[in-house]
């Protein structure tokens, strides 16, 4: 991003043009990390404006049901209940254990399910829900699935090939490490047409570039874009997405697959480390339902208190939902969790 700014800073937005291949570079490396084509990918601020592409864009009917999963975090479902003006109703997936189970699931899709609003990794559990189970579920209803994959787009392998997704949303600002105002929106090729109220403008439509063809003569005939980057509207964050595509060619340099193993190895040990010293896991300890996320409760205190104390010895840990929450990624040490797991030994006494 220091790099973008310091090309243009000379010549002001004479020159902002230099920046507009970073969109198309990110868009292939988005299209590379999540197994999909180029075309369906479309760049927005952050989740919420994605997710709120499929919420506002669906055409709604009174009768409709969604999907929710209890303890997602607010991004993936308020936009959802918004949709009470439509007459759409709700069923709600408990949480259990810290995640949500499939035969739980199943039980909240029926026939009146038009849609099912997952996030994939839990922000305060780091529980990863069954995505191809949830899928075919929907599948056997003829539900739309729409993911929030804010919390492991980045760190957990996913592929669009192999997981029949309609809809997903991820922030850059998180596993993606890109910065804060960026974020990806994919939707399956032949659901385009499914988001009938999305926002517009004039880069929505082909040969956008030729904005006149003579004094007088404005080109508003031109006809919609046919991939999902008709929704990007007008001018976009340049610098952002100069971040954006530098953090993606650097995950990609890395591969996808390299980073989950990484991070596989330093969650499972951080988990058998906090198990061992009393303190308690937030999931069951299947390892097919593993995530970049530790989250664990101190039995013997608040823990917000843990996580300050740890704040103090330089390690930075979090307290959503109540837990203690551990995320590294794959440039974490082994070394750092031991010594991560040496301050959790002395807060434990
Ligand atoms: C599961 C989940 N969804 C969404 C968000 C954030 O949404 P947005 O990218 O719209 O700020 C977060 C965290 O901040 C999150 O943990």
């Amino acid at each position: 991003m220091r790099i973008a700014l310091e090309e243009v800073l000379p010549y002001g937005s004479a020159e902002v043009g230099r920046l507009f291949g970073a969109r198309s570079t990110a868009r292939e490396l988005v299209a590379g990390l999540l197994d999909c084509a180029a075309e369906e990918i479309a760049f927005v601020p952050n989740t919420s404006t994605g997710i709120h592409l499929v919420a506002d864009g669906l055409d709604w009917r009174p009768g409709d049901q969604v999907v929710l999963f209890d303890r997602d975090f607010p991004a993936n479902v308020r936009p959802w209940l918004r949709l009470r003006r439509h007459g759409v109703t709700f069923r709600w997936v408990p949480m259990r254990d810290g995640g949500h189970r499939l035969e739980d699931v199943a039980a909240a899709i029926g026939p009146a399910t038009r849609l099912v609003a997952v996030g994939h990794v839990n922000f305060a559990t780091g529980f990863r829900c069954d995505l191809d189970g949830i899928c075919e579920l929907a599948a056997d209803v003829g539900a739309l699935v729409c993911v929030d994959a804010v919390q492991s787009l980045g760190v957990v392998p996913l592929s669009m090939a192999r997981t029949p997704v309609d809809f997903l949303a991820a922030g850059a600002q998180k596993w993606l490490c890109g910065p804060p105002g960026t974020g990806v929106f994919y939707c399956r090729a032949h659901r385009l047409d499914l988001l009938r109220s999305t926002p517009t403008g004039w880069f929505g439509f082909e040969g956008a570039a030729q904005v006149t063809n003579g004094p007088g003569h404005l080109r508003y005939d031109l006809p919609e874009r046919a991939d999902v980057g008709r929704i990007e509207g007008g001018t976009y964050d340049l610098l952002g997405m100069a971040g954006l595509a530098a953090a993606l060619a650097e995950l990609d340099a890395v591969g996808i697959d390299t980073v989950a193993a990484r991070v596989g190895s330093l969650t499972a040990r951080l988990r058998a480390g906090v198990t061992e010293l009393g303190y308690r896991p937030a999931t069951s300890s299947d390892d097919d339902l593993q995530s970049g996320i530790v989250s664990f409760s101190s039995p013997v205190g608040p823990g917000a208190e843990v996580v300050r104390k740890l704040a103090d010895a330089g390690i930075h840990a979090s307290t959503p939902d109540g837990y203690i929450r551990i995320s590294p990624h794959f440039w974490t040490t082994g070394e750092e969790i031991e010594m991560c797991l040496r301050e959790l030994a002395v807060h434990q006494r």
